[in-house]
């Protein structure tokens, strides 16, 4: 075999829709990947950004192994750390410490991982372990076709407006008082409405839950004006739904998405168990 034929990558990429998300198969991701494989999947995130790997099996070591391939893993905010065996991977679950499912579902208002970070996430990777026996699916919005979308006029209009994220308002929005340790680990932070994504020099939208108001307009008015961006941006021709499969390992890009859970199953019957890793990702200036 030539040693270009050996550099060939042995696997497939088949997309999941016309907009985005793509399926990868033939990869055993608990086996380190060659570069030239890393380099192929890479591309096809910053092509595809979301990839689901089929019929994965990893061990939270694997899956830590997998994710430090393409960056560096994060820990999350303190209320949601990682378990105590494994502080770099979180668990999503609806099930008490007794393995009862609550009924609750999290995440499920649109948002980016950690977009109230200095260097917001730059992936987050979700691997599928018990699923319910249909829902519980996770659903995309393409921030890049969503500023994409927009008249000229007003692209021109958001080029330069700071959005501050804030983790305290996120919880308050949802009933939680944050405490004085999670004020302090996490400021609120401006970032770039119209952010240009680092790898591909695209715009997209960034925003969501965790985003406040937008820097040099009155509260009131930078928050509908958030809410407006999210209701154009979550029509449904910039929508991918994941369905789920036992087994998934899903990769998806924070820079250029929103995501949200779909409490679409019944959550105080079923259980819904994956394991999160996330990486992180880099601070954009202005
Ligand atoms: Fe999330």
């Amino acid at each position: 075999m030539s040693d270009a034929a050996a550099s060939v990558p042995a696997l497939v990429i088949n997309p999941l829709s016309e907009l985005m998300a793509a399926e990868v198969v033939g990869l055993d991701l608990r086996q380190p990947l060659d570069l030239g494989t890393r380099d192929a999947v890479y591309q096809a995130f910053l092509d595809y950004q979301v990839l689901a790997f089929r019929d994965q099996d990893l061990t939270k070591e694997e899956q830590v192994a997998f994710t430090e391939q393409f960056g560096t893993l994060e820990k999350h905010a303190q209320r949601n750390q990682g378990t105590a065996d494994h502080p770099l991977v979180h668990i999503v679950t609806n099930l008490d410490a007794d393995g009862v499912p609550t009924g609750k579902v999290g995440s499920m208002r649109w948002h980016t991982d950690k977009s109230f970070r200095p260097k917001p996430s730059m992936a987050t990777i979700l691997h599928a372990l018990i699923l319910p026996p249909e829902g519980g699916d996770t659903v995309f919005a393409n921030m890049y076709a969503a500023y994409e979308a927009l008249p000229a006029t007003e692209k021109e209009e958001l080029d330069g407006v700071g959005v501050v994220h804030s983790w305290e308002l996120s919880r308050d929005n949802i009933g939680r008082t944050i405490s004085e340790w999670e004020k302090r680990d996490a400021p609120p932070m401006t970032h770039p409405l119209a952010r240009p994504h680092p790898d591909t020099g695209r715009k997209a939208l960034f925003m969501g839950m965790h985003a406040s108001h937008l820097e040099g307009m009155p509260m009131e008015d930078g928050r509908a004006r958030i809410l407006k961006l999210e209701a154009h941006s979550t029509q449904p021709q910039f929508l991918y739904r994941h369905h789920w499969k036992t087994g998934d390992v899903l990769m998806w890009d924070n820079r250029c998405l929103l995501h949200h859970a779909d409490a679409n199953f019944d959550a105080a019957v079923h259980p819904r168990v994956l394991h999160r890793t996330c990486l992180r990702g880099t601070a954009t200036n202005f």
